[in-house]
């Protein structure tokens, strides 16, 4: 398909859904069993080679300190220091990024998998590989995409990100001097563009840690609690109230599966499209308890088709919160604006400014 096309299309699809609720059914769920992602240690551990060679293709961090350049450079070994000859002065351009950019939309869509699309798992690796973060301790965030590591890697709540992973794992064989956490932030990127949403400006930066970056488990919201929950979580981040009913709407996107989070069901009847779906049909559908054996979640009466989390509930329940819900349902531009601005935030946490070596760019849908 002309993929200038494809967003118009998919928001064509969505009106339609919007008219015809109730004949829409969720796709056939079919899960992935992709193994977890290769290590590919040699690469990662290139980029702090080519540090301490001085080879001039670590463009991206200005001017670390001979600390941390040291830093980087005392865990790189021999394999690293032979890739990096290969990086020496190759400086990556916005071209070069937007093949990348390219690759990963061309990549994105499959018959077979959920919604024959990898385009929500992406937005949720891109999350969770952000949403560690903690201002107190400036740890964790996007920069060192620690998630390779186990036992990140293994924490509950990345439960079936191995999937999104080894997805970008065959983007990163043909594209082995990008960074894992620009890598991750970009398919986050390509995958609300390439799905109907907002432009999302994105810049490269960030760089790969080790495994005794990993951060603690726990640091992500627990789908069971509601707003006290929900506040202790993304304000560590630095959101505020709005920012986390915005940050929500990506809810609009996929569905839950019961073999990672237990849940079952997706939130909207457009889970390929990014809408603000999620907030009218939070505040418009009647939402009862799901009678069911998995944990507590809602499911609409109307169809028994929809889910929502408890921690979706509660934001409905929230005067606050619900403000925000009722703004986005009745302003879909005004959602767009403010979803943007929050993932440019959320993808940029913890990554040092003296990393950037540009103003975002807006990249071109494929
Ligand atoms: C507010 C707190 C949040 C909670 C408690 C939460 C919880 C969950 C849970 C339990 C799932 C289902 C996972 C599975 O079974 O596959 C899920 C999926 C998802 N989440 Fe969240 N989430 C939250 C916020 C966010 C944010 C901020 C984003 C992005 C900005 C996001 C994006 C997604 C996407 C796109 C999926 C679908 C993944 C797929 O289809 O494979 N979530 N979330």
């Amino acid at each position: 398909m002309i993929s200038a096309l494809r967003a118009p299309l998919r928001r064509a699809a969505v009106q339609a859904s919007r008219s015809v609720r109730a004949s829409a059914q969720p796709a056939a769920r079919q899960y992935s069993t992709a193994p977890a992602a290769k290590s590919n240690a040699g690469l990662w551990i290139g980029l702090g080679a080519a540090v301490a060679a001085g080879g001039g293709y670590y463009l991206y961090s200005k001017d670390l300190t001979p600390a941390e350049a040291g830093k980087e450079a005392a865990t790189a070994g021999k394999t690293g220091v032979a890739i990096a000859k290969n990086y020496a002065g190759f400086k990556p351009t916005k071209e070069d990024y937007q093949k990348v950019y390219n690759r990963i939309a061309e990549i994105m869509e499959v018959d077979g998998y959920d919604d024959n699309s990898y385009g929500p798992v992406l937005v949720r690796l891109a999350w969770h590989s952000s949403g560690t973060y903690d201002k107190e301790t400036n740890t964790g965030g996007s920069n060192y995409a620690t998630m390779r590591f186990a036992p990140e890697s293994l924490h509950a709540a990345n439960n079936g990100l191995n999937v999104a992973r080894a997805v970008l794992q065959k983007v990163h064989d043909e594209f082995p001097w990008i960074s894992y956490g620009d890598l991750w932030t970009l398919g986050g990127v390509a995958a609300i563009q390439e799905m109907g949403g907002p432009k999302v400006p994105w810049r490269p930066g960030r760089i790969d840690g080790f495994d005794k970056d990993v951060t603690p488990d726990g640091r992500l919201p627990d789908a069971t609690k509601a707003q006290d929950h929900l506040r202790h979580i993304f304000y560590r981040m630095g959101f505020n109230d709005q920012e986390i009913v915005a940050l929500s709407g990506a809810h609009a996107l996929g569905r839950c599966h019961p073999d990672r989070s237990g849940f079952e069901g997706p939130w909207t009847f457009s889970p390929t499209s990014v809408t603000n779906e999620y907030f009218k049909l939070l505040l418009d559908e009647k939402w009862v308890w799901r009678k069911w054996n998995g944990p507590a979640q809602y499911q609409d009466k109307k169809t028994g088709t929809l889910m929502m989390l408890p921690s979706d509930f509660a934001l409905v329940q929230d005067k606050k919160f619900k403000e925000w819900v009722v703004k986005y349902a009745k302003d879909e531009e005004l959602f767009f604006n403010d979803f943007s601005k929050v993932i440019v935030k959320l993808f940029e946490l913890g990554v040092p400014e003296k990393q950037w070596a540009t103003e975002p760019w807006i990249m071109d849908s494929a």
